[in-house]
């Protein structure tokens, strides 16, 4: 047993032996990621889908065929699932509005949370999340599947190795010239189920990319900027002008964010915007620079190689990192970690005790922006 449990602390692919306990998994939303969720638990032989549930009648159901699941229990929310289930662990797949209640209520009922991205919408949500989560002594992780990539954690890396000497400033790059995310209908872009825009789906991983390599120091403030011009025009929606009478949330974020450390991070998210890409993410340090490729991040790939600028002796130079092959599958690796912490009780490999940091600086843009002036970013302690 302890050889097991070992090796699922050592790698993300690992499934438990034959005849151990299956692990009891309920999906919480039916949408269009809890698709990928259950194609990759079907994948893991330690692990079983016994529950659905989704407010649209029929919803869960209907997915649960597609995927060739047999034998699921069906629930018309999070909580009658919740009380009815002896689950050890939900996947929550709702839009961002639910994310905070679906997690409290599970964590509060000693079930293990996989939550989707982003954390909240707002940041007394995450600190609400995270109260339950300390009250439980469960696990809880977030869903921001590129921390599997091996080019993703080579940037961490390189920072870690002292290669660029001391980091004293970020620059958030990537961001959509066309893309606001409207392909399953309106919630990536109603104030009621997704709550914010850009900012938050997308900008969320660029903060969790650049954050993360430096270990996510603290925000102390942000100068925030959101604007809706794109998605509040009809002309974006052929054969949809009414969704922007919906839109109610941002398509482009920018801000100025002061970090622990003297850190400054120099951020900005778009889902349309006239541009074809905000440019590559910088780190840049006292001994080295380092150039990530554009990228659209929650996939965890660039096209071209990362590169690090320096001067040596007297001399600038410039080397690039070859890219690595790890084989991409990405959501299985991300759901797998989660059940190996279910089954060991091991860390969370997306902690929340790191994403508040996240979370606070999407919550501190909104502010921000909405205020027009720079905000303090306060985070209370857990
Ligand atoms: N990790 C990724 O790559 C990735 C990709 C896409 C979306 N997401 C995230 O996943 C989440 C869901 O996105 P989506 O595109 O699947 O949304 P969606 O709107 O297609 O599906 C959400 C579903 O949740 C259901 N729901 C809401 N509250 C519920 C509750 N309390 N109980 C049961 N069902 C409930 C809704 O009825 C809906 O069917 C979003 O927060 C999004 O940011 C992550």
């Amino acid at each position: 047993m302890a050889d097991i449990l070992n090796r699922f602390k050592e790698t993300d692919n690992s499934v438990a032996a034959a005849g151990e306990k299956k692990i009891k998994v309920g999906i919480i939303g039916t949408g269009w990621i809890a698709e990928a969720h259950i194609i990759e638990y079907l994948r893991m032989p330690d692990v079983e889908i016994v529950a659905a549930a989704d407010l649209i009648p029929g919803k869960a159901e209907a997915l649960m065929a597609k995927c060739g699941v047999e034998g699921v229990r069906f629930y018309p929310n999070d909580r009658a699932m919740i009380d009815a289930e002896d689950l050890d662990a939900v996947s929550i797949c709702t839009y961002n509005c639910q994310h905070a209640p679906c997690a409290i209520y599970a964590l509060e009922h000693g079930v293990n949370v996989m939550l989707e991205k982003p954390f909240t919408v707002t940041l007394d949500e995450a600190i609400a999340v995270m109260k339950a989560e300390k009250a439980s002594g469960k696990i809880l992780t977030i869903g921001f599947q590129p921390r599997m990539s091996a080019n993703m954690k080579k940037i961490r890396e390189i920072v870690e190795s002292g290669e660029l000497g001391d980091i004293y400033y970020l620059q958030a790059g990537g961001g959509r010239r066309g893309g606001i995310p409207t392909p399953f209908g309106t919630s990536f872009i109603e104030k009621e189920t997704a709550g914010i825009g850009a900012v938050g789906d997308i900008g969320s991983y660029s903060l969790d990319m650049l954050l993360g390599a430096v270990g996510y120091p603290k925000p102390l403030t942000v100068s925030g900027y959101k604007s809706d011009f794109f998605g509040k025009d009809p002309a974006t929606y052929p054969g949809h002008p009414e969704y922007a009478e919906k839109f109610a949330v941002d398509d482009f974020a920018a801000a100025f964010v002061r970090l622990e450390g003297g850190i400054i991070l120099d951020f900005r998210i778009s889902w349309d915007m006239n541009m074809d890409t905000a440019g590559d993410a910088l780190i840049l340090g006292t001994k080295g620079g380092l150039r990530i490729p554009s990228t659209e991040c929650w996939n965890g790939s660039f096209d071209k190689p990362l590169t690090v600028y320096k001067n040596v002796a007297g001399s600038k130079v410039s080397y690039t990192v070859p890219l690595i092959d790890d084989g991409g599958d990405l959501f299985y690796k991300k759901l797998r970690s989660f059940i190996n912490a279910v089954q060991t009780g091991g860390e969370a490999t997306v902690p929340s005790s790191e994403i508040v940091y996240n979370q606070a600086i999407i919550d501190g843009i909104v502010k921000s922006a909405e205020l027009g002036r720079e905000v303090e970013i306060v985070v209370p302690e857990v």
